[in-house]
């Protein structure tokens, strides 16, 4: 299959463009670093993580929903992702997060975590479609906002029931579906098998975005080709390298791809960590979080796996991981500028 790139798609009539859209990540996608993807460019649409519909409409205590649900006024559009068994308390959380002006309600079937699948919600709604259509039906009545679905490709090898599943929540009202490759039991492994986001494509009438290790411009063209998608969905491929997106949107329009030198990726880190600290009352919180960027930001990186990760996970102090940030693109610039051995006696003291 090969068409034309995807610049846009629209959810009903809400336009997203560029079609390149940052996945929800618990713990990773927040406020801060959505605002670190929004002020590089290249998302059309972002998401939250996902948010417990029980906390959201009030069935269970504490406010920690509510920090994940923020966005920035100007961040539009946004997705708010909650995710449950109930059809009642998700059709009431729904409601909330609509008033707290969600552009879209997305509802989560593919995460694959226990906790999450023990409650019935995640991808165990893949197992029991009769359920995942209840919740998909109670949810559409409740809101005027355009619902959207995210799933994976099936719960398990031999149950890859994604097109079948994702053709009856078109019909109950979901406006689009974003999927997967992979099948809960894969979990982040598994043999690359697209061929159910391609028969998805085939059946429905709304858009399907494709997902699951569209990390660059290759990967991106090669989602559209084999699936005819109509945008991709990039996750991971965010945190290694948050140009990704910018670069991927650029390709789709056939515009010059963004390089970005060692000045502005130490510029965007150290950012983000201050817009971390900013944010989070606790700088334990705050490092915590920036670690789980770092793990994958350094792999992007010339030896960044060997010189700087570590030494970023191993901080105990934001103003240590600030330190080996410091010190690690000193040598990066003067590698770019020219100084071939600049790394030498770093990999020679790491070794
Ligand atoms: C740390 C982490 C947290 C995730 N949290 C969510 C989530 O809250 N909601 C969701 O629908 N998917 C979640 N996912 C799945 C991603 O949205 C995406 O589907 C998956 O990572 C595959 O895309 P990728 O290969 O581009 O990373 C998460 C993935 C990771 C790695």
């Amino acid at each position: 299959m090969s068409g034309p790139l995807p610049t846009a798609y629209r959810v009903r009539d809400l336009l997203v463009s560029p079609a390149v859209v940052l996945a929800p990540m618990e713990g990773v996608t927040d406020l801060t670093f959505r605002r670190v993807i929004r002020s590089i460019g290249g998302a059309g649409l972002t998401y939250t993580e996902f948010i417990a519909s029980k906390a959201v409409a009030g069935a269970k205590r504490g406010h920690k929903w509510k920090r994940m649900a923020q966005f920035d006024p100007d961040e539009r559009p946004v997705a708010l992702q909650i995710y449950g068994k109930d059809p009642k308390t998700m059709a009431d959380a729904a409601r909330v997060v609509q008033d707290l002006g969600a552009t879209i309600v997305d509802i989560n079937m593919g995460c694959p975590s226990k906790r999450v699948c023990k409650s019935s919600g995640g991808s165990a709604l893949m197992a029991d479609p009769t359920l995942a259509v209840e919740i998909v039906r109670a949810v559409r009545a409740a809101i005027s906002v355009p619902l959207t679905v995210k799933m994976r490709s099936g719960f398990s090898a031999d149950n890859r029931n994604a097109p079948e599943l994702a053709w009856q929540l078109q019909e109950e009202g979901a406006e689009a579906i974003t999927i997967h490759w992979r099948t809960r039991e894969d979990r982040y492994g598994g043999a690359r098998a697209v061929d159910k986001i391609a028969e998805t494509v085939a059946r429905l009438k709304v858009p399907v975005i494709g997902n699951g290790d569209v990390i660059d411009i290759p990967s991106a063209v090669r989602m559209v080709a084999d699936t005819g998608c109509a945008g991709v969905m990039v996750g991971r491929g965010a945190m290694r390298n948050p140009w990704a997106l910018r670069q991927i949107a650029e390709h789709f329009a056939g515009l010059p791809i963004t390089t970005v030198d060692a000045a502005e990726k130490e510029r965007v880190l150290l950012g983000f960590l201050a817009n971390l600290r900013a944010v989070f009352n606790r700088d334990k919180g705050a490092l915590g979080r920036f670690k789980k960027v770092a793990n994958h930001f350094t792999r992007g990186l010339p030896h960044g796996a060997t010189l700087l990760r570590m030494a970023v996970l191993t901080s105990q102090t934001p103003d240590q991981a600030i330190a080996a940030v410091r010190e690690y693109f000193t040598l990066l610039r003067a590698y770019e500028s020219g100084t071939l051995h600049a790394f030498d006696a770093a990999l020679e003291a790491a070794a």
